[in-house]
């Protein structure tokens, strides 16, 4: 077994999931300020340093996602952040994609970038103490797109990325998100998704990347948000047809994104997955906001309650790592 795919395991197994607290300063400012909380560095960091000193880290959260400005802060016990998570049992993971701009010939399409300089960047991380690292590659769906180039420029980027992380000995998070904005279908979101991520298994391979030392993070198939919605149970089935069919037997796991989805949305179907997975993958968790969302809102109401905020992340974990081992239920939730 190789250090990498140990690394991938340790993070994932045994309902494990990971925390992604890796929102840039713009996307954390939306969060604290839609709950009146003004987004300050000491805020960012008290809101997160609560979560990452929870109860729920040691059984529940086997990786951490930060953002560049959270690996390099230091909690207010002196500890620094990558020590605080070590402590809890968990892996400090970092996101090193700068972002994304318009794919030039294609506007309206995004590209995801940080590649240059990325081989220094990821020594530093490593230093800090980060094991893994995120890179988000962003596809929408429309008449038109994703468009060959967007899937193929962005499979490119991940590939790229990919190799330079495993050089510096640490696992990349593979992320090729379909986005869930639009009217379309869940079959749609299949085919594409499915397109989207044989692509990058394509170029992955192209790039000798160790696909056992890899963990991907996809979104679920589901249909877009402008349309009906379909049962927990057609998610599960669909999105386990679409992994089947397109990722290579070699990867450990999968670690889903939530992606708009509610957090019970977000629980039920990945408990669905789990109840019905007919692959060798192990099926977990990623998420942002479905793990923070109600913990943030009874932060913004009193930031001085680390106690209820850390009950309520702390349930949240738990139901996410159950449904991570196909034994969450509706009457444990509401426990
Ligand atoms: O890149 C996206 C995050 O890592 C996951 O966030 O679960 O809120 O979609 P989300």
């Amino acid at each position: 077994m190789s250090e990498l795919n140990k690394i991938a395991l340790q993070i994932i197994s045994n309902g494990k999931g990971i925390l992604a607290a890796d929102e840039s300063n713009g996307t954390m400012t939306k969060r604290l300020e839609a709950v009146n909380i003004k987004s300050t560095k000491e805020n960012r960091l008290s809101f997160r340093e609560i979560l990452f000193s929870s109860d729920g880290m040691k059984d529940c959260i086997g990786g951490v996602i930060l953002y560049d400005e959270t690996i390099n802060q230091i909690s207010s016990s002196g500890k620094s952040i990558p020590d605080l998570i070590s402590i809890s049992g968990a892996i400090p993971g970092i996101k090193v994609d700068i972002g994304t701009k318009d794919l030039a010939n294609s506007p309206k399409e995004k590209i995801t970038e940080g590649l240059d300089g990325l081989r220094d960047r990821l020594k530093k991380y490593y230093a800090l103490g980060a094991r893994f690292t995120k890179w988000r590659g962003v596809y929408s769906i429309g008449e038109k797109y994703p468009s060959e180039l967007a899937i193929s420029s962005n499979a490119h980027a991940l590939a790229r990325y990919s190799a330079l992380v495993q050089e510096s000995g640490m696992v990349p998070i593979i992320e090729p998100e379909v986005l869930m904005d639009g009217n379309h279908s869940a079959e749609v979101c299949l085919n594409k998704t499915s397109e989207v991520i044989k692509k990058c298994f394509e170029e992955l391979l192209l790039h000798k990347v160790d696909l056992s030392g890899i963990i991907l993070k996809p979104n679920m198939i589901l249909p877009g948000n402008l349309s009906e919605k379909i049962s927990s149970e057609e998610v599960s089935i669909k999105t386990l047809e679409c992994l089947k069919n397109s990722v290579p037997n070699e990867v450990p796991g999968i670690a889903f994104l939530s992606g708009g989805q509610s957090e019970i949305e977000a629980t039920e179907n990945l408990n669905l997955i789990n109840k019905n997975n007919n692959t060798n993958f192990i099926m977990t968790y990623s998420y942002g906001r479905a793990l923070q969302q109600s913990a943030l809102k009874v932060w913004s109401k009193d930031i001085k309650n680390i106690e209820a905020t850390q009950t309520t992340f702390n349930h949240r974990a738990k139901m996410c790592t159950l449904a991570a081992q196909g034994n969450w239920s509706n009457k444990l939730e509401n426990k």
